[in-house]
Order: structure tokens, then C-alpha cells, then sequence
């Protein structure tokens, strides 16, 4: 099976749908009336351990009962339609554990028969070759490395051919040339046409390889959109500063707005090298020593913290007029 040649039983221009979908753990609101719509694209998730992620794609993959709200997944509910659902989509968990004891292609095989595909072999075959473990399909697990452990687990989802696939934290654990390769691949099957939901609190991989991004915190989405457009909702250079000694906060022109960030300043100045000297100034009348210092573009970390720092003083979705009115405020 050519992943990029089948037709997809279903096409579906918006395949997943949220309405208000809610979820309590007794009075523990970890989802608060979600309202996405995903289309054909790599959809990201990203918040930190707690923001909801899991608990989102377990009741999107009907899993786990909303306490309210509902969702639809290629036009299926996920309450009324639980088993149509299913057929259109792959889940692979965040703990999902492959069979140590058996060959890659055994662990695949098991799946294409469960799923009850047409040619369990050949569906076996072709999922192992897109994620590049063919090579390797009849060795033992256990001599995978982590990567491949992975990738195992994306081919165990691909054998049915699913219309949406739900990834929870597909990275996490791996080192950096693992990663990008999942990725890769994950791109590619976007390609195929397959929509993807992925969860993560890796921001540089958001931005990286998201084509849009909601990002939740304590179950509240603050901001959709794409990586780009996140970013440039800080119309600001960002200059940090590594520093011994305890900053005081005080206003600096040029600067807008600064924050302390562990052992890193943060000042956020409309011109970035108009406002250094000022900041060097600042710094030294105060007698701090500066260990490090750089000017840069934001990134989606800069949005992310400004978003769930403001948390307490803006409860509602993110809207960049009262983000403005926070940068404003402290400046
Ligand atoms: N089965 C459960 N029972 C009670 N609380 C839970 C359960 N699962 C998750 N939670 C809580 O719900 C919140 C969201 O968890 P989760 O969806 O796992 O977040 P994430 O995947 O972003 O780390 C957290 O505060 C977590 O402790
Ligand atoms: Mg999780």
C-alpha cells in the first residue's frame, strides 16, 4: 500500500471538530471548553506537564467520556458514533509499550490482523518501509534503539490506514537526531494527506513542525494559530541578560517590558539595539555583573510564558489587544 496513493475513505475537509468539550476529574477542571477545529494539516498541542494534552486526545479518540461538550472526528460524534470514529483514526500513547519479545514485523503484523485489513502482510510490509525500519523488520525489538521503538509504534498505527492520527508526545525521551526524524516522518504522512494531532511540550519542535499550534494551559487554550503568526504577536526584540546579583525591577527606556526568568533577564524593547547601551547602563548603576547578553526575535517560548504568565489577569481565550494592555501595563 502506497500511503501517498490510497484514497482515504472519507475525505473530510475540517476531520476534527470540538464543541466546548469538558472535562472534570472531581473538581479538577483539566479541559475547559475546547473549541478547535483542526483540517488537513499537523496540528499541535503544546503545554506543559498538567495543561490537559493526554486527557484532550483521550476523550478525542473515545477513550475517555467529556464530562461536557463533544467533538466530532470526520463529521462522526465521538458519544453517538464512538466505532466509526475509531475506524478513521490511530492513537499512538504517550507510554505506549511495543512487544520486546517479538520481531519488528511481528509487532505490525499483530495489529494489521487485529484492525482485520485486507492483506495483513503486505499492509505489515508497507507500513515498516515508510517508517524506515524494513531493513530491520525481523530483528528482535529489544535490539531497537529508542528511535526505532518509536517509529515501530507510528508503523503499528499506520496499518490501517488511518484518516487521523493522534500522536501524545511523540518525541519525548528521544535525543535530537531521533527526533527530527520522527518528524520527518510525521511530515511526510501530513503529505499523504493525513491529519495530524500531536501533543508536546517541546516548543522549538511546535514551531519547527506544527502548521498550527493551540496552546493550553490548566485546560484553558490561550492562542491558536500558526508558529509565524504567534510569534509575531511580540512585536519586540527580545534582549536577555545572564547576570550575578539580585535585579530590582525599574524602567529603562526603550524597554517595554522585562520579566526575571531564573538566572535570566528578560527585556522586551520595540529596538533591541537601540535599547542595549540603556540596559548596560541600568544594570551597572545598579552594580550587577553581566555574565552574558543577546538580542533575538521572539520565540514560541516568549509567547507561551507571556500567555500563562497573564493567566491570572486574563482568565478568557488569548486576544492580542488585551496582550498588548499586559505589555503596556508593566512597561
Ligand atoms: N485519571 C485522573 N484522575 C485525576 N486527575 C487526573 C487524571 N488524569 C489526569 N489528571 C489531572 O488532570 C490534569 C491534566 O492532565 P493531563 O491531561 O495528563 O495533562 P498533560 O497531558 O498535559 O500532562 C492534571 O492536573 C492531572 O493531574
Ligand atoms: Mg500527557
Amino acid at each position: 500500500m502506497d500511503y501517498k496513493k490510497r484514497e482515504r475513505d472519507r475525505p473530510c475537509k475540517t476531520p476534527i471538530v470540538t464543541h466546548d468539550l469538558t472535562r472534570y476529574y472531581g473538581d479538577l477542571c483539566a479541559v475547559n471548553r475546547l473549541n478547535l477545529e483542526v483540517e488537513n494539516e499537523i496540528f499541535g498541542i503544546l503545554g506543559p506537564n498538567g495543561s490537559g494534552k493526554t486527557t484532550t486526545v483521550m476523550m478525542l479518540t473515545t477513550l475517555l467520556a467529556p464530562t461536557s461538550g463533544t467533538a466530532e472526528i470526520c463529521g462522526y460524534d465521538i458519544h453517538r458514533q464512538p466505532e466509526l470514529v475509531r475506524k478513521m483514526i490511530s492513537y499512538v500513547p504517550q507510554d505506549m509499550a511495543v512487544d520486546v519479545r517479538l520481531t519488528g514485523r511481528e509487532n505490525v503484523m499483530m495489529y494489521a490482523e487485529l484492525y482485520g485489513i485486507t492483506d495483513p502482510a503486505q499492509g505489515t510490509r508497507s507500513a515498516l518501509k515508510t517508517l524506515d525500519l524494513a531493513d530491520r523488520a525481523d530483528d528482535f525489538v529489544k535490539t531497537y534503539s529508542g528511535g526505532m521503538r518509536r517509529r515501530l509504534e507510528l508503523a503499528q498505527a499506520l496499518v490501517h490506514n488511518p484518516q487521523v492520527l493522534f500522536l501524545d508526545e511523540p518525541t519525548v525521551g528521544l535525543d535530537v537526531a531521533a527526533r527530527k526524524k520522527i518528524w520527518h516522518h510525521i511530515r511526510y504522512l501530513r503529505e499523504t494527506g493525513m491529519s495530524i494531532f500531536v501533543t508536546t511540550h517541546y516548543m522549538d519542535e511546535a514551531d519547527r513542525y506544527c502548521d498550527r499550534v493551540a496552546i493550553i494551559d490548566k485546560g484553558i487554550v490561550k492562542a491558536i494559530d500558526t508558529p509565524d503568526r504567534l510569534k509575531s504577536l511580540i512585536s519586540h526584540d527580545i534582549v536577555t541578560a545572564t547576570i550575578s546579583g539580585i535585579y530590582s525591577g525599574f524602567a529603562i527606556p526603550g524597554v517595554t517590558y522585562a520579566e526575571s526568568r531564573g538566572d535570566e533577564l528578560v527585556f522586551f524593547a520595540q529596538n533591541g539595539e537601540k535599547a542595549l547601551p540603556q540596559i548596560l547602563d541600568a544594570l551597572a548603576v545598579q552594580g550587577l555583573s553581566i555574565l552574558a547578553m543577546s538580542i533575538r526575535r521572539p520565540s514560541l517560548d516568549d509567547v507561551f510564558l507571556h500567555l500563562t504568565a497573564s493567566s491570572d489577569e486574563d482568565a478568557g481565550p488569548f486576544n492580542l489587544s488585551t496582550f498588548r494592555n499586559i505589555l503596556g501595563r508593566r512597561g
